[in-house]
């Protein structure tokens, strides 16, 4: 299927070697290989999710690495792996997100066959210089997630291969000043010259289209993503971003900032714990165990859910094969119809 010929479009495809324009984000802190290999398969990008920030390094670096090369040996398409970059009170980056790092390029280092199927680091929820070019040495696509338009001009000073421009109605952790999608990515797209991804309430080939229309390169999606029979985590979870209305969710405090999910018996219950007078610092943890719950127990009355707004758009659970194709050719087919729009 043919994809509007932007020159941006076909800059990104052409860097990552895919068809389609379209990304899954990560979406830690349980993994998400299964789910990668499926989005990969279909002619988009899929993602590899870190494992959260807490817990051992060694043992959490060495988890990820077995994630990148499970999906590597699989041969699928080109992926990419999410490293947020946490840092502590001091500005340090955190031991575990370190590690990742490290993990990824000792994994491009050592393999015979260069990077693999692995195109692409996308780093969040932070922003250290020194990276990129670490990446750039082991043969890999920078790609940086940004809430505003500052940033998206210091990252592409600086290097960055590829910016997603995320809005503030995105799921999981989000930018603690919020600035909507709408907003952001058109600016975002005139402030660099490097191809800009649209994130943060894309669930449909209409978003595609306004993406592309804004001159972005394409989108990038999490939550549409989540609700598939292709998602590596328990099946209540899809269930419920399906069962989602308007004002279901909330933002919280979460481990790198706040957190955009649904309301639940855990975010009830973390606000309590807070009330108590328990220091948000200790919560970091337990915060990644509730979500876990959800995740892998499918506990989504107890459990935390990142998700984002456009949850209670979702109605149906999708077969990623099925589903990127057809988004890609509704979008065509929506941007075809409106270039008559406005001659009449
Ligand atoms: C369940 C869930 C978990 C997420 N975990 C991460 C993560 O580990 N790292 C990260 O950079 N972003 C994470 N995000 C954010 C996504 O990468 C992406 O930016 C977001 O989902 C885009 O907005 P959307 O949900 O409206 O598509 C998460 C989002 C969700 C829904």
């Amino acid at each position: 299927v043919p994809v509007t010929p932007t020159q941006q479009t076909s800059t990104l495809c052409t860097l990552l070697d895919i068809s389609f324009p379209v990304i899954q984000d990560g979406m830690g802190p349980v993994s998400t290989t299964r789910l990668a290999t499926a989005v990969s398969n279909a002619g988009g990008l899929g993602t590899i999710s870190s494992l959260g920030t807490t817990g051992d390094p060694v043992a959490k670096a060495h988890m990820f690495r077995k994630e990148l090369e499970d999906v590597r040996s699989l041969g699928c398409g080109s992926f990419a792996a999410n490293i947020p970059l946490g840092r502590d009170a001091n500005g340090t980056l955190l031991p575990v997100c370190a590690a990742y790092m490290d993990a990824v390029i000792e994994a491009c280092s050592d393999s015979d066959a260069g990077t693999g199927g692995l195109k692409a680091v996308i780093t969040s929820a932070g922003w250290v210089p020194s990276i990129t070019d670490r990446l750039h040495d082991v043969g890999l696509v920078h790609i940086q997630k940004i809430g505003s338009v500052s940033h998206a001009r210091k990252a592409a000073a600086n290097g960055v291969d590829v910016l997603i421009a995320s809005g503030s109605e995105m799921g999981g952790h989000t930018h603690s000043h919020p600035i909507s999608t709408m907003v952001l990515a058109p600016q975002a797209v005139d402030a660099v010259e490097i191809p800009v991804v649209v994130s943060g309430g894309i669930y449909d080939a209409r978003g595609l289209a306004a993406a592309l229309a804004f001159g972005a390169a394409g989108v990038a999606m999490g939550t549409r993503f989540a609700a598939s029979r292709d998602s590596d985590w328990h099946p209540a979870y899809a269930e419920r971003l399906v069962g989602t209305g308007e004002r279901d969710d909330i933002i919280f405090p979460g481990y790198l900032g706040p957190i955009r999910g649904l309301k639940s018996g855990g975010t009830a219950e973390l606000a309590r714990l807070l009330h108590m007078g328990v220091r948000d610092e200790v919560l970091s943890q337990w915060k990644e165990d509730r979500i876990a719950a959800a995740m892998v127990d499918g506990d989504v009355l107890g459990g935390l859910l990142p998700a984002g707004q456009c949850a209670s758009a979702i109605h149906d659970i999708i077969d990623v094969g099925d589903f990127l194709p057809r988004m890609v050719r509704d979008a065509q087919a929506l941007l075809s119809r409106a270039q008559g729009i406005l001659t009449s």
